[in-house]
């Protein structure tokens, strides 16, 4: 607990219905509302509260911190306790205020979109590093874009580089766009509907992706902020999760450059048969780059001929 929201006593009453609320300040919401998810044993109550009230008054958390004892209007206690409400229903932060923060960039998601995972940053900071140097301006393709955060990540961080982001989910095109308008990046990055590469030509210096890897057999062990709320077209891919690296990364390979690289996104104890698939395809496999927790993530390969 912090020592602005140590100042209100813990047998505080919590209100039930909406005709009981009136105001009451920022310390006390937020004490009320880490109250209601720890009692709901939502993991990091603390910090979603804050992130929610925080949206729900329409301020920065520094907000919070800075002017505990600010009132909060009956208007505004009454969105929070509905914001708390769907996350109390396992709902994603993210998808209750409508953004996430990806590589320090904010990312508009929809329930068309998968919520972009800190895990998929390793893919980012792997293509960075690898290109780093380079000079000449270049073309990137993201396959399976939803909310474009790794085409616009890259964009945000290569000032010379183009991109463009396909995904089979026309209504994910629209999040992508209009988050490539949001960052200012939109004069770089194009997006368009497809399957995978197809009706697309070469010449790729950078082809990235993050395809659905979930195998149907894995459904019994996912959250249900994962399961009810990222759409399952993102999510699930057939032959044990193997199906879409099958079906792109041959793809993938034809349309690269030169010299070019794949990058790809591996779910857990997936990347031995992911090299083979990209070995298969004539690529030169690179050791595949871990996450913050130890699991091989971003799976690497580059044309050489
Ligand atoms: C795991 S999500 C990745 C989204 C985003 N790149 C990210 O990292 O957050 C996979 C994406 O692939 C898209 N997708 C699935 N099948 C596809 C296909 N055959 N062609 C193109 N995109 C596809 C889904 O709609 C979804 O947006």
């Amino acid at each position: 607990m912090t020592a602005d929201e140590g100042k209100f006593s813990s047998g505080e009453p919590v209100p039930v219905g909406q005709d009981t609320l009136g105001t009451m300040t920022i310390g006390a919401c937020l004490r009320e509302g880490v109250e209601r998810l720890n009692l709901a044993g939502i993991d990091g109550a603390r910090l979603d509260a804050r992130l929610l009230l925080a949206d729900a008054i329409g301020k920065e958390t520094s907000y919070l911190f800075g002017y505990p004892e600010k009132e909060v209007s009956k208007e505004n206690r009454v969105i929070f306790l509905d914001m708390l409400a769907r996350r109390i229903n396992r709902e994603p932060v993210s998808r209750i205020v409508g953004y996430r923060e990806f590589w320090s960039l904010s990312f508009q998601i929809s329930p068309d979109t998968l919520d972009p995972r800190p895990d998929s940053e390793t893919l980012v900071s792997a293509t960075l590093d690898l290109v780093e140097g380079e000079i000449h301006p270049l073309r990137i393709l993201d396959l399976g874009t939803g909310s474009g955060c790794l085409l616009l990540a890259l964009l945000s961080d290569l000032p010379n580089a183009t991109g463009l982001g396909v995904d089979i989910s026309e209504a994910a095109i629209e999040v992508a766009s209009t988050n490539a308008l949001n960052l200012q990046l939109s004069q770089r990055a194009s997006f368009q509907t497809g399957n995978w590469c197809e009706g697309l030509s070469g010449d790729w210096d950078i082809i990235i992706s993050n395809p659905p890897y979930i195998g149907r057999h894995e459904i019994g062990q996912l959250e249900p902020e994962v399961l009810e709320y990222d759409p399952p077209k993102a999510l699930f891919a057939e032959e044990k999760g193997m199906k879409d690296y099958r079906d792109l990364i041959p793809q993938a390979a034809k349309i690269l450059k030169e010299g070019g690289l794949l990058v790809v996104e591996a779910g857990r104890g997936q990347s031995g048969e992911i090299n083979r698939v990209m070995a298969n395809a004539g690529l030169t496999c690179m050791p595949a780059i871990k996450d913050l927790g130890g699991i091989d993530r971003a799976c690497i390969a580059r044309k050489v001929n």
